[in-house]
């Protein structure tokens, strides 16, 4: 661990100098069936990038194994959606039983090595068992976030041909049950590949169980042993999917594998929380986000910390909820996403009160770009300013943090990221990509040098890999960010410059809510873009085309209704505005840069508008805006 800022920069300056000892070096701590000697063997053209490529390994026994002197320590503690029901805990122990009966579950259920298993579940111990229970056997989980509609559902299904499904009978949330094993039956409908649903029983909900295909699995996992094996599993195998938006088309499945993620999801856990043994961690992500995997599951599992998991959401049964987690299990490091502390802030100071917040070390932030205003709310009211902010950048590719403060050794600055961790090398670049070498200057966020956990290709579509990261900027890794970097150096994420939108810390491709909204048959086109929103950092907002303006429709939630249908209620656009036109240029592009400025309410300053087929159109739309 990383424990002041001389060996940061120590850490730092090794780590680029000499990444392949630097990394195999570190590797050295984990668990393998077969030491690797070739570190790294890498070209960002194809792109082709391995890790440790003839090791071998078990992420899992790493997590076990490896850690036998933490067998009766706790690993999650978890916390459900009603704060009267009771926690339940797992020790390392508890949990190792666990993983390997439903382990053998799988294997019961004709699961093998290489097998591709989506997992649709709400925030119960189950999400982080079966995730480990695939990789104990090597199939590939793919976990899908338990609010996408059974249109998402189904089409990841397809993407990787999932033999597998695991679900619950149902999803507290709130003061909601949410009918997730409806979901995944209609869902089902539309695929051809899945043999089993494997059940969980959490709200006793009536649920449709389909003979010979839909199994419980507290009735199967009474038929089989506690004990079972690793499997071995070569550094370059798969070891998830995890499916994301971006600019165009229908989201990819981002392919990590093992032994470069393990490596890398430990080291920035442990540099980034600076977690000690004994502290309590929390990170109040999902499962079904990259977040989840990376800093509830296997990071802190691996690095044998108690992590709690929480089924509930920031308001229920009001505001204090987190806060009363933190006080009630002495939360050390607490790891959250901007949009909340912008809710929870907006709910006013009096939920705090009455909570002892003192066990406090370290607070965190992802997701999107943290505005000054929480920032300090948070350090002031959170943190009681003695807490460091670790505003961590990364994403679902690169599979671990990439640009962060570490607690007490690289000083905060408010809405910066600061400085990168050791073995990762950003670099700005101009739109021509041209480097830009000085200070104080913003560009084009891109990594010229591989870490252990990039991406090693979209599932399926290796092409789609290369097209999307890898030739924008030929020769580097884009990352689809701007940044700002200033006269000391440190980096500010100023936000997407791809047609992505950040709702709530979730990513949204235009396209695909631009899709479904063309679904509904009164639209002819449509355009999306992103705008400021206080409480979710970007909304959504959606300019239509309709088939009759004079028609009496309800424009505005018939066309929430179609996108919940086909995305999710995450992708629900906040505002919609019937207009006649879009303005486009000669070869037929929509100009979204003048529809976001319409949407930020700027109507002026537009730039140059003569290369549009249609500038009148502009003044239409601003008219229909202001009414
Ligand atoms: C954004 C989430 C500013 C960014 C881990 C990135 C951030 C996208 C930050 C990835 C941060 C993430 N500051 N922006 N600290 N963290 N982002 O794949 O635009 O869900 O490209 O991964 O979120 O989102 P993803």
């Amino acid at each position: 661990m990383i424990n002041n800022l001389e060996e940061y920069h120590i850490h730092y300056r090794d780590s680029v100098k000499d990444p392949e000892k630097y990394w195999k070096d570190y590797s050295s701590k984990f668990l393998w069936k077969k030491e690797p000697s070739d570190v790294l063997n890498w070209n960002f053209i194809d792109p082709d990038i391995k890790w440790f490529k003839d090791g071998e390994l078990n992420i899992t026994e790493n997590i076990f194994e490896r850690n036998k002197e933490k067998a009766d320590d706790i690993a999650i503690i978890w916390e459900p959606n009603e704060p009267n029901e009771e926690n339940i805990t797992y020790t390392y122990n508890q949990l190792f039983d666990e993983v390997c009966s439903f382990a053998n579950v799988l294997k019961k259920l004709g699961v093998e090595k290489g097998d591709r298993v989506i997992i649709y579940l709400p925030m119960i111990p189950e999400a982080a068992i079966s995730m480990l229970a695939c990789a104990r056997i090597g199939a590939v989980h793919s976990v899908v976030f338990a609010g996408f509609s059974a249109s998402s559902l189904s089409d990841r299904i397809n993407d990787c041909q999932a033999k597998l499904v695991i679900t619950s009978d149902g999803n507290f949330r709130g003061n909601k049950i949410i009918p997730v094993k409806d979901v995944v039956d209609e869902a089902i409908e539309s695929t051809s590949s899945i043999d089993y649903v494997l059940t969980i029983r959490r709200t006793s909900s009536t649920i449709n169980m389909k003979k010979d295909r839909d199994i419980w699995y507290h009735e199967i996992v009474n038929t089989v042993d506690k004990s079972c094996e690793a499997e071995k599993m070569k550094s370059e195998d798969l070891l998830f999917i995890l499916y994301t938006s971006g600019s165009t088309g229908k989201p990819k499945g981002v392919v990590h594998t093992c032994a470069g993620y393990m490596v890398y999801t430990q080291f920035t856990f442990e540099n980034v929380f600076q977690y000690k043994d004994g502290d309590t961690y929390w990170c109040t992500a999902d499962v079904g986000w990259i977040t989840g995997h990376s800093y509830i599951v296997y990071g802190p599992l691996l690095r044998g910390a108690k992590t709690i998991m929480f089924e509930g959401l920031p308001t229920y049964p009001n505001a204090s909820r987190f806060w009363e987690i933190i006080d009630k299990h002495k939360v050390n490091q607490f790891y959250t996403a901007p949009t909340a502390i912008r809710a929870l802030q907006s709910f006013g100071d009096k939920f705090l009160e009455g909570y002892n917040l003192s066990s406090l070390k370290v607070i965190g932030s992802v997701g999107e770009p943290i505005n000054e205003e929480a920032w300090n709310w948070y350090y002031e009211n959170i943190g009681k300013k003695k807490c460091p902010i670790v505003d961590t950048w990364w994403q679902t590719e690169t599979g671990g943090i990439m640009i962060s403060p570490l607690p007490n050794i690289i000083k905060c600055k408010p809405t910066y990221a600061t400085l990168p961790l050791p073995g990762i090398q950003p670099i700005l670049l101009d739109n021509d990509g041209i480097e830009i070498k000085e200070n104080n200057v913003e560009g084009n966020l891109c990594i010229k040098y591989p870490w252990p956990s990039i991406l090693r290709t979209t599932y399926g579509d290796h092409k789609r890999c290369k097209e999307t990261y890898f030739s924008t900027f030929k020769g580097y890794y884009f990352t689809g960010d701007g940044a700002k970097r200033d006269d000391e150096g440190m980096y500010r994420i100023l936000g997407r410059v791809d047609d992505v939108i950040n709702v709530s810390g979730h990513r949204i491709g235009t396209a695909e809510v631009e899709d479904a909204i063309n679904q509904y048959k009164e639209v002819v086109e449509s355009a999306v873009v992103g705008f400021p929103h206080e409480i979710k950092g970007q909304g959504i907002f959606g300019f239509v085309i309709v088939k009759d303006k004079s028609k009496d429709i309800d424009y505005f939630n018939k066309i929430r209704e179609m996108v919940t249908k086909h995305i999710g209620p995450i992708a629900k656009p906040d505002k919609i505005l019937v207009v006649p036109g879009l303005p486009k240029t000669r070869s037929g592009k929509i100009m979204r840069r003048i529809l976001r400025k319409i949407a930020a309410n700027e109507f002026d300053n537009f730039g140059d508008i003569s290369t549009l087929l249609n500038p009148e159109v502009v003044d239409q739309i601003i008219t229909a805006h202001k009414n």
